[in-house]
């Protein structure tokens, strides 16, 4: 897959470089460009904002070097005879990002992300591209960010990490939180008793029936007591069980 990000803080993104995604890239999994807006600027101070029409405060980004921007990486695309990429804005006005967007975009060859401030940007930019690609605005949740930068970084390691190769076994990304859409059951590793804690005794009875159906309570359990909004109508029931420690929320 190859990404390409926009932004005008470009250092950010060497995080990139480390951990899984770090390796992905170093063995072709994942290509990743990144492009400093303020280089599409034509003026002498690199100008990528501007006071908002109508008035209100903070600034917005400023359309015509997000044109540049998205120009020179659709044409490159369309020069390597390449698929034309899906375009994401993050943005606190988009569509929720969940796991099931993930495995959408994952499939996708190419993306491209357009980091705004949140104010936003000149709203004609998404309406242009809109126009050449498929456009997405995407959020990350009901809280607000600074910039699109840190929710590019979310969504660019939630999808790279379902692309086949990235992630070493791929049976752990069946059993994780929302790949079935509950929240994953508890997990215990040695010791067998540590600071007066055990661990559950089903987990050591070798009963891989008794096991499966364990975890299966658990994360109704968990999901219904602080995720309940995910929980499909028939497990929706009300439950009088007490949640576990730490799973209360706050
Ligand atoms: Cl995608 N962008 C910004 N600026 N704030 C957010 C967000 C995105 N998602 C949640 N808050």
């Amino acid at each position: 897959m190859r990404i390409d990000i926009v932004t005008i803080f470009p250092e950010f993104f060497s995080v990139l470089d480390v951990s899984l995604l770090g390796r992905a890239r170093q063995s072709g999994l994942i290509e990743l460009g990144i492009h400093d807006l303020r280089n599409f600027t034509v003026d002498r101070h690199r100008t990528v904002d501007d006071t908002p029409y109508g008035g209100g405060a903070g600034m917005v980004m400023k359309p015509e070097p997000w044109g540049e921007a998205l120009d020179s990486i659709l044409s490159t695309c369309e020069a390597q005879g390449a698929d034309a990429p899906v375009v994401i804005f993050p943005s606190p006005a988009g569509e929720l990002f969940t796991q099931k967007l993930a495995y959408e975009f994952a499939i996708e060859p190419r993306l491209v992300f357009g980091c705004g401030r949140y104010e936003g940007i000149d709203q004609r930019v998404v309406d242009y591209a809109a126009t050449r690609v498929r456009v997405r605005l995407v959020s990350l949740g009901d809280y607000v960010l600074n910039g699109g930068e840190v929710a590019t970084m979310a969504m660019v390691e939630a999808i790279g990490r379902l692309i086949p190769g990235v992630v070493g076994n791929p049976k752990s990304l069946i059993e994780e939180s929302h790949s079935d859409g509950l929240l994953e059951y508890p997990s215990y590793t040695k010791p067998g008793k540590w600071r007066g804690f055990d661990v559950p005794p089903v987990l050591l009875s070798g009963n891989h029936a008794a096991i499966a159906k364990w975890r299966r309570e658990q994360q109704l359990q968990r999901t219904r007591a602080v995720r309940p909004d995910l929980l499909p109508p028939e497990n929706a029931v009300a439950d009088d069980v007490a949640p576990s420690a730490g799973l209360e929320r706050p």
